[in-house]
């Protein structure tokens, strides 16, 4: 178990907050895929007294089966606050697989307050015999390995470090966000499509085939969600640029919701 961290400031709990015949109080940290159907799994549930918290990212976020909170915490310390005063049991991660600030302070918080956490998150995808991958750590790598000759790039990273592509303005770029990016963050040579998905690997191929691409650049998310481009660009044998996750801290991963569930019912079952 980590340590607290000295510079913050705690109440200890000698335990979890849970007792006797009580729900369990949940916090779960959303914006994924996984999140929702995590909630709609456990809304109802008098076992589970949950709330799902949201970065607010997204101008029309997805209806959410359980109670919404919206907003940053305000870091490890604002966390802290929330816990507590929420008297929140126990905490179950279910951000993005790149969201590692939230992660990062989650673990952190947890740590400072002795209140158990979990992460349930996708497992990253795995080339398959036909891809044709070129890995990369980070967007800076990513920008790289597209090379200097002009290519046409179909960009599926998000909103967020659009900008990290402004360096190489010699490629076409097609890029998919939920919402619109800031103008500034645009390379010169693009397209803009503001979609959410799901996508299916017909539409995705047809996307990628009238727009002539011959390069992708996405993150390895794991999951189905997004999973399309994947296929499709393995069927027109096509390079994908694949960002890795960043590396999790040390938090115990599920990635299935029924052990997420069983990680909330756990000290009522002992
Ligand atoms: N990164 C991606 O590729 C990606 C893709 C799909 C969905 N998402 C979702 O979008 C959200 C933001 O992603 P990000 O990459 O910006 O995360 P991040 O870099 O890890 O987080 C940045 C800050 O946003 C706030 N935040 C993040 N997730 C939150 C949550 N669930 N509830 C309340 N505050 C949250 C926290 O602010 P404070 O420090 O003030 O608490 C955090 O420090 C996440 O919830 C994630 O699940 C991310």
């Amino acid at each position: 178990m980590s340590q607290t961290k000295p510079n913050l400031e705690t109440k200890r709990h000698a335990a979890p907050h849970s007792s006797g015949g009580a729900a369990t109080r949940a916090l779960i940290l959303g914006g994924t895929g996984e999140a929702r159907r995590f909630a709609a799994r456990i809304a109802g549930d008098p076992r589970i007294d949950a709330i799902i918290s949201l970065a607010g990212r997204t101008s029309e976020p997805l209806e959410q089966s359980l109670p919404a909170r919206v907003g940053g915490f305000g870091g490890v310390q604002g966390l802290i606050h929330y816990l507590e005063d929420e008297r929140i049991d126990k905490v179950v991660d279910a951000t993005h697989p790149f969201a590692a600030r939230m992660s990062s302070n989650a673990r952190q918080a947890c740590a400072a307050l002795n209140i158990p956490l979990i992460a349930l998150s996708r497992a990253p995808w795995s080339p398959l015999d036909d891809d044709r991958w070129i890995d990369a750590a980070d967007n800076a790598a990513a920008v790289a390995a597209l090379g200097a000759a002009p290519r046409r790039v179909f960009l599926t990273t998000g909103r967020l470090g659009l900008a990290d592509f402004l360096l190489t303005p010699q490629h076409f770029y097609l890029i998919r966000t939920i919402d619109r990016p800031p103008p500034a963050d645009l390379p010169p040579h693009h397209e803009l499509i503001l979609d959410r998905g799901p996508f299916t690997v017909e539409s995705e191929l047809s996307l990628m085939r009238d727009a002539h691409i011959d390069v992708i650049v996405s993150k390895n998310s794991g999951g189905g969600a997004t999973y399309a481009k994947i296929a499709a660009a393995r069927e027109l044998r096509i390079e994908v640029v694949m960002i890795a996750p960043p590396r999790r801290e040390d938090v115990e991963t599920v990635h299935d919701i029924e052990q997420a569930l069983a990680f909330l019912l756990e000290r009522r079952a002992a």
